[in-house]
């Protein structure tokens, strides 16, 4: 297993490009199970996490071939409406295959997700949603195992906002019969990106970005060519990243738009941020301030920022709270921010965090996806060499994190962990 070394203490300093946002992706690749005809993706990034649902889509039936960046996929034969629990367990996106499936062919069986490292995350709203579409669905041996002739339009209220359960209904209705509404849905712009390349692909839909999503369900969709939006979060990290550091760097072809919760945080941090087009600048009036959070749904602050602004904190002017409402059990990059002399506690669903002078490199374990950006930070920050192990949670999300941090001034380096025996 690759471990990454961090000599920290250097300000970023430099520009990087954005890669192609994993969250739109992932839906957007399960969109290509809806029609027999080809989707020609561009700016799709290469992640672990890309390469595992291609591989679950082509088990399906699917046929896709990569150059670069542009990815195409066609599924003129759907021969197996099924995602084994070996793939599923691995990545949770995984579940948004199901509302294709169904919806193309009638029939899917999908593995129950389980808990994973950052709560309980149950998929129940995904399930009554299809029901109330006609679906008949049945838990058998861990399996979802779905049925429906023909889905017909429904009127959909989501308890609770739910970003894949927005985009699995909304995919689902694409070909239902009649019209789906989706009220109380999710206003996230990945899921505004999947509607674009579904609208792409002969869909209707309306009211994508707000709460109330309308989908007119048509007969068949189309071959389509679609551009990956960017990733606000990568892009977020590598912002958080530069003003933690005292840096000053700039971001190209990002989304400064879906970023706004996040600029006006790092603006109080106080950080100059400059917009340019599809370009960020970012740099610091002078030391760090501390900011606390509250994450909610877009477009409030994204829990998967929530972590990274706590590395910042650590260092920063005074004590802040960092409230995480979305998941219950988001806070395990704590132990391993104090393993490098950060002072922070723990109520409940609240960090508080009390600013210290500096941190010191250490031996750390990267826990999830955002967890492990976050402990990145910390290591650029701290005096010393930090170590992170398990780091396969961090090249799930973020494209040649290592490569794309060295260009911007960081000592960082990828090695391969030393044999236990
Ligand atoms: C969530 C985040 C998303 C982030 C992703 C990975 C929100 C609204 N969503 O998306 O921004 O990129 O994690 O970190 O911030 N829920 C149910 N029943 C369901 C589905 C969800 O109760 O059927 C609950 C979840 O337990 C959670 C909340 O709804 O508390 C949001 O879940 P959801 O948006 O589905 O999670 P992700 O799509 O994974």
């Amino acid at each position: 297993m690759d471990q990454l070394l961090i000599a920290g203490g250097r300000p970023l300093r430099g520009e990087v490009r954005i890669s192609g946002a994993k969250n739109a992706t992932l839906p957007i690749l399960c969109a290509s199970l809806l029609s027999a005809e080809p989707l020609e993706l561009g700016n799709v990034p290469d992640l672990k996490d890309v390469d595992t649902l291609v591989r679950l889509l082509q088990g399906m039936g699917v046929e896709a071939s990569r150059d670069g960046r542009h990815l195409t996929l066609a599924c003129p034969d759907l021969h197996t409406p099924m995602a084994p629990y070996d793939l599923v367990k691995t990545m949770r996106a995984s579940i948004l295959v199901l509302g294709p499936l169904l919806a193309r062919c009638g029939e899917a069986r999908v593995s129950l997700p389980g808990g994973c490292a950052i709560g309980e995350r149950p998929v129940d709203l995904h399930i009554k949603g299809l029901e109330a579409m006609g679906a008949r669905i049945a838990i058998e041996h861990g399996y979802i195992v779905a049925q429906a002739e023909r889905l017909r339009g429904a009127r959909i209220f989501l308890d609770t906002v739910t970003v894949t359960g927005t985009e699995n209904l909304m995919m689902a209705a694409t070909l239902a019969d009649g019209v789906t509404q989706l009220e109380n849905a999710a206003r996230e712009p990945e899921v505004t990106d999947l509607a674009e390349c579904l609208i792409a692909m002969g869909a209707r839909i309306k009211g994508h970005g707000t709460d109330l999503i309308t989908i007119e369900g048509v007969p068949r969709l189309h071959r389509a060519a679609h551009q990956v939006m960017p990733d606000r979060i990568e892009s977020g990290t590598f912002l958080v990243a530069a003003a933690a550091t005292q840096g000053d760097i700039t971001l190209r072809e990002t989304c400064p738009d879906a970023l706004q919760a996040v600029l006006d945080k790092l603006q109080e941090a106080n950080a100059i941020v400059d917009r340019d087009g599809t370009s960020l600048r970012i740099r610091m009036r002078g030391p760090n301030h501390g900011v606390s959070v509250r994450t909610a749904p877009h477009p409030a602050f994204p829990t998967d920022m929530q972590a990274q602004f706590m590395a910042m904190n650590c260092v920063a002017e005074g004590t802040t709270v960092i409230t995480e409402t979305i998941f219950e059990n988001r806070f395990m990059h704590v132990q391993e921010l104090r393993r490098l002399g950060a002072n922070i506690e723990i109520e409940g669903n609240t960090a508080i965090i009390r600013g210290v002078r500096g941190l010191e490199g250490a031996d750390v374990m990267a826990t999830d996806l955002r967890a492990s950006a976050s402990l990145v930070i910390a290591g650029l920050i701290a005096q010393g060499e930090t170590r992170i192990e398990r780091i396969y949670h961090l090249d799930r999300g973020y494209e040649h994190i290592e490569a794309k941090l060295g260009g911007l001034g960081a000592d960082i380096r990828r090695v391969a962990a030393p044999r236990a025996d």
